[in-house]
């Protein structure tokens, strides 16, 4: 088969990866040094819609994957479709669950969606009385952007003070444009986070394998919030957990998506917060495959991706198909210095291959420049490795991350350290 893959990141180099090792001959656009090994790859930007379409039409992909949000808020996967090109990836329609957050808290709560209770507010005013109401007086609240913040627009408040001011960073200053014209104020929920991604054809899901996340920058969740630092798939939520996930969560998001008429073809990413009483709360869904923890689960997968995925395509996804490695797969970034603020880029990276047969690098952030692979990113690398335990995938991971030299290097060592329960 022939397949097309949208994007330039670890991600997207994962997904490449695994699609290539099923023989199957994939294109990628842009793609990276990376992914440049295993696929040939096309001078077209992820916002260059019409040129994408435009791809896709000459190359005649069996199947084209895309891979980040932004182009399917926009809408290309309606547009691939309509020239007649199976996609997988959720049309405009349904890639509000990840492009409106106002959206997909209203979408949660009609369908009856275990979520923490929540306000949309447009002015100042209404912040305030919301900080106030849901907070209990604590201030202890979430405050989110509405519309895509490249990851940013997520403050998790300690106080009132801290919430009021994120409120009016984003209605009145506008620091993430529109995109902070409507504000959710949310319940804090205390808990543990696990990442569950699931294929759906709009009528039948295939849950895959969960993951950890890592999402501070620094040692031990200090630090400002980053895209992810690391994760560990399998992650620590049992079956009966994960049971209750698919039950309460993801089944009915399924249902609430076709009793809505959003025809749904791609990754649902739920982002599950897990109280003390081991109860799930949905606290976002993203339409995409997560970054980095799409890394460890296609190291760990096994059978026919491709078919999958183009049966969720068309509309006739397979279920049960997939088998997975049972190895336990750790993935460590190796970010730039300065990431998550302003990032240095431009420097030479060495030692990308010296990981051997233990380890993949996939290439988050990375472009040639006169015949040297250097950093181009925040996240320039996801070094992922598979162990017989957590312990012995963790160090074969960081021993590959630890020969790669790049200068500022920034690598969490606990990925993978937390207990596993
Ligand atoms: N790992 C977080 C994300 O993909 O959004």
């Amino acid at each position: 088969m022939k397949i097309l893959i949208i994007g330039s990141g670890g991600r997207e180099h994962a997904l490449v990866y695994r699609l290539a090792a099923g023989g199957h001959e994939i294109l990628c656009a842009p793609g990276n040094p990376g992914i440049e090994q295993l696929a040939r790859c096309m001078p077209v930007k992820i916002d260059e819609l019409d040129q994408i379409v435009e791809l896709a039409q000459f190359e005649r992909p069996d199947l084209v994957v895309v891979g980040p949000e932004a182009p399917l808020v926009a809408g290309l996967a309606d547009r691939l479709r309509a020239a007649g090109v199976p996609t997988f990836g959720p049309g405009a329609a349904g890639a509000q669950l990840e492009g409106s957050k106002a959206f997909s808290k209203d979408f949660f709560a009609r369908h009856r969606i275990p979520t923490a209770p929540f306000a949309v507010v447009t002015t100042v005013a209404e912040a305030d009385e919301a900080i106030e109401r849901i907070g209990g007086g604590t201030g202890r609240v979430v405050v989110k952007a509405d519309g895509l913040a490249a990851g940013k627009g997520v403050v998790v408040a300690e106080d009132a003070a801290e919430a009021q001011a994120a409120a009016r960073e984003m209605l009145e200053a506008r620091r993430f444009g529109e995109a902070g014209a409507r504000v959710i104020v949310e319940k804090r929920i205390v808990g543990r986070e696990v990442s569950v991604l699931a294929l759906t054809d709009g009528t039948r899901l295939e849950v895959l394998p969960s993951a950890e996340d890592h999402k501070t920058i620094f040692d031990g969740d200090t630090g400002p919030n980053t895209g992810g630092m690391g994760t560990v798939s399998p992650s620590w939520a049992s079956d009966e957990l994960l049971g209750r996930i698919t039950s309460e969560i993801l089944q009915p998001t399924v249902t609430g998506l076709m009793k809505d008429g959003i025809g749904y073809r791609g990754v649902l990413y739920a982002g599950v917060m897990v109280d003390a009483a081991a109860t799930p709360w949905l606290l976002e869904y993203n339409c995409r495959f997560g970054d980095p923890e799409t890394q460890p689960i296609m190291a760990r997968m096994r059978g026919d991706f491709g078919a999958v995925l183009l049966g969720a395509a068309k509309g006739e996804m397979p279920v049960g198909s997939l088998a997975w490695d049972a190895r336990v797969a750790v993935c460590v970034v190796v970010a730039a210095a300065g990431y998550p603020g302003a990032v240095r880029t431009g420097d030479p990276i060495v030692g990308l291959d010296t990981a051997g047969d233990d380890a993949v690098v996939f290439h988050a952030g990375t472009a040639r420049k006169d015949g040297t692979v250097v950093s181009a990113g925040g996240r320039v690398l996801g070094v992922t490795a598979l162990g017989v335990s957590v312990e012995q995938a963790r160090q074969k991971a960081y021993g590959v991350a630890d020969r790669i030299e790049l200068a500022g290097k920034q690598v969490r060592r606990d990925i993978g350290a937390r207990a596993r329960l």
